[in-house]
């Protein structure tokens, strides 16, 4: 890693924390009893201008492709300031907040005043990200997030994703076609970019870390699940993911993607995630 990376630790105990790069604000580590949950490309690059391959981006104001910047936003390729340095509560956590506001740059491709609030919350076994963004302008605006997490599979066949069962979805591998999902639990054996719309209930991803354990994810105010992995052939095409690296995880990533958010001036939107280890 560069030198120049900034990188905020949460500690709770020896078995329990979190590093967040403040490039993108991105969570690179999350150690629950011991093991990593989350993964990162051997082959990530941190030059603090690509986005970190792996851990948590966060994405705004634009999931995708973007007519006015780049993929994915400028969120994940921004450096977040501290707002709150990590904090140890009498109720057993440790928080941290990173804030993102508009700038020069960002106003060049999106000219609105925003502010987002990204509080991570550190529990034993437990993990909080919430989202605030505030709209600091005179201009109502409309924006896409979500949280790109990289689950960490020791084997990505012997893992299944609860909670998808029955939805429609937009298959970006099939020119964006509707789809149901006909699994009751969903394993990823191919290239898979799926957009579930309307998924409400907690996914249990099944086998993930070296310790192999149960991830339980829960969210609220952002409707949509994305489930993505890059398979064989598009891994082979990214120059910062390894070749084989597909086997060893699984995007499923919470998101306000399908339709888009709308901020009235003045007015804050939220958002957020829990994953617990079970
Ligand atoms: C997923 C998208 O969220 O992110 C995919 O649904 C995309 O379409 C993937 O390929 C990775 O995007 P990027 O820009 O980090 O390579």
């Amino acid at each position: 890693m560069a030198s120049s990376q900034s990188v905020v630790k949460l500690v709770l105990d020896d078995t329990n924390c979190v590093e967040v790069n403040l490039h993108g604000a991105t969570l690179t580590s999350w150690v629950a009893e011991g093991a990593d949950m989350i993964f990162v490309s051997e082959k990530a690059v941190y030059d603090n201008k690509k986005a970190i391959r792996g851990g948590v981006p966060v994405i705004f104001p634009q999931f995708g492709a973007w007519e006015l910047g780049p993929q994915h936003g400028f969120a994940r390729i921004s450096q977040w300031k501290v707002q709150q340095d990590p904090i140890k509560h009498d109720n057993g956590s440790v928080s941290a907040v990173f804030r993102l506001c508009d700038n020069e740059d960002t106003r060049k491709m999106w000219n609105h005043k925003f502010q987002v609030d990204y509080r991570i919350i550190l529990w034993k076994n437990k993990l909080q990200f919430s989202l605030q963004v505030d709209n600091k302008g005179d201009q109502p605006f409309t924006f896409t997030t979500l949280l790109h997490t990289y689950f960490r599979l020791p084997d990505v066949s012997k893992t299944t994703i609860s909670g998808l069962s029955n939805l429609e979805y937009i298959d970006k591998v099939a020119n964006g076609e509707r789809k149901t999902e006909q699994s009751g639990l969903l394993t990823v054996n191919c290239f898979t970019d799926r957009v579930y719309l309307k998924a409400s209930l907690p996914h249990d991803i099944t086998n993930v870390g070296g310790n192999q354990k149960t991830v339980h994810v829960t969210k609220d105010n952002f409707p949509d699940t994305v489930v993505w992995n890059p398979w064989a052939d598009k891994a082979a095409g990214m120059s910062d993911f390894g070749n084989d690296e597909y086997h060893n995880m699984v995007c499923v990533e919470a998101g306000y993607v399908s339709e888009s958010a709308s901020l009235p001036v003045g007015q804050s939107f939220h958002a957020s995630q829990v994953l617990e280890v079970l």
